[in-house]
């Protein structure tokens, strides 16, 4: 790919989308962004506040569904790549109210999609792509001694989350093969880092364990997930722009596989080795198993062979690292904590997804 023309990004007011905006900028000192974002609960202006070279970065409040917006910002800013992050992600969300998650991950990406056949094929179909940033939990639970998904790997979602995502990548498949749009794919394993929204494992546990609330873990906590740090994610995004082929998906992961509670247990050692004087220390006195979420599949695992093998990728960050990383980030940004802690949204969700859960201690 080239950097002569900006890149569109969907959802990069979002925690992924806007982790990749910092990082693109701060690497490629000739990208240039255009970022559409309908700033819904978990989107905010504050994940943009310190970038790099904010006069690379042109902020637009609109839908993905807009279908006349998106063709007029093809248009007029000549974008020939597009990274499309937007989407309603929260598996629990999904369960609690599903159709925004249709809405969203499947309209939103079909008109999406629609814009840019519209304006992109009639004209130099060689020099687009059309990226879509998806998830391993299309593939659904894997037993603990089933090997690792593959990309050529059939889809089971199991949530309206994941089967929203399942039908957003297969209309992205369908649009390469049936019109020659020039798509990839990229489907990652659970992302942490900084500025994700504290409805998500990681960020719920520290602010929690910083205010001495409980540490909710749903269920036996044996679930286990593979965890990349969202640059990582960022850098593999770039590397599937500049390397990848049109038409193929490419799978990305931490090499991290840890169940919940050991995640848990983790987050809980390096925040009393970094706050040893506080009241809530050993913070694993705050682990509470409460129930469990319906559905909740046990394991995904992702086999990242053809993203090291083909384009020379892998993950930077250890786990542990990049979870003291991250801790260190929340530490330092209580402002940006305070901000969306005080969100009556977020207040609302935390009543409605906790409340319900009883303590199973
Ligand atoms: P989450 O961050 O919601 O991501 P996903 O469901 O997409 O993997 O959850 C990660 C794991 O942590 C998942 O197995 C559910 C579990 N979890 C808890 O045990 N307690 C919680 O309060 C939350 C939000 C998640």
């Amino acid at each position: 790919m080239n950097f002569e023309n900006p890149i569109l990004v969907t959802g990069g007011a979002g925690f992924i989308g806007s982790n990749f905006i910092h990082y693109i900028l701060r690497l490629q000192p000739e990208a240039r962004i255009v970022n559409l974002d309908r700033l819904s609960y978990s989107g905010s202006l504050e994940n943009l506040k310190d970038l790099p070279d904010p006069s690379r970065h042109t902020f637009v409040h609109g839908d993905i569904g807009d279908e006349t917006l998106v063709e007029d910002l093809l248009r007029r800013h000549h974008i020939e790549t597009l990274v499309h992050f937007a989407a309603e992600t929260h598996v629990d969300r999904s369960i609690a109210s599903p159709e925004a998650f249709i809405e969203a991950n499947v309209v939103g990406t079909f008109r999406l999609l629609e814009a840019c056949r519209r304006t992109w094929l009639p004209l130099a179909p060689e020099r687009v792509r059309f990226h879509h940033v998806s998830t391993d939990e299309v593939y659904g639970d894997i037993g603990p001694e089933e090997p690792a998904s593959t990309e050529r790997d059939p889809y089971r979602p199991n949530s309206p989350y994941a089967a929203s995502k399942a039908g957003a990548d297969h209309l992205v498949r369908a649009y390469a093969r049936t019109y020659g749009l020039p798509v990839t794919i990229s489907n990652c394993s659970n992302n942490y880092g900084p500025r994700q929204f504290p409805e998500k494992l990681v960020p719920l546990m520290i602010l929690n364990a910083l205010e001495g609330s409980p540490l909710p873990i749903y269920g036996d906590g044996r679930q286990i997930r593979d965890w990349v740090l969202v640059d990582d994610h960022s850098s593999a995004l770039i590397r599937i722009l500049e390397r990848g082929r049109p038409g193929e998906t490419y799978h990305v992961g931490g090499g991290n596989q840890a169940t919940n509670i050991e995640l848990v247990r983790l987050l809980c050692a390096i925040l009393d080795g970094v706050r040893p004087d506080s009241v809530h220390a050993p913070h694993s006195r705050l682990i509470t198993h409460v129930a469990d979420r319906p559905g909740h599949d046990r394991r995904y695992a992702m086999d990242t062979t053809k993203i090291r093998s083909e384009l020379g990728w892998q993950p930077a960050h250890g786990l542990e690292h990049g979870l003291r990383e991250t801790v260190r980030w929340y530490l330092d940004h209580t402002d940006w904590l305070g901000a969306i802690r005080d969100r009556p949204a977020y207040r609302e969700w935390l009543k409605q997804n906790y409340a319900a859960r009883q303590d199973l201690r």
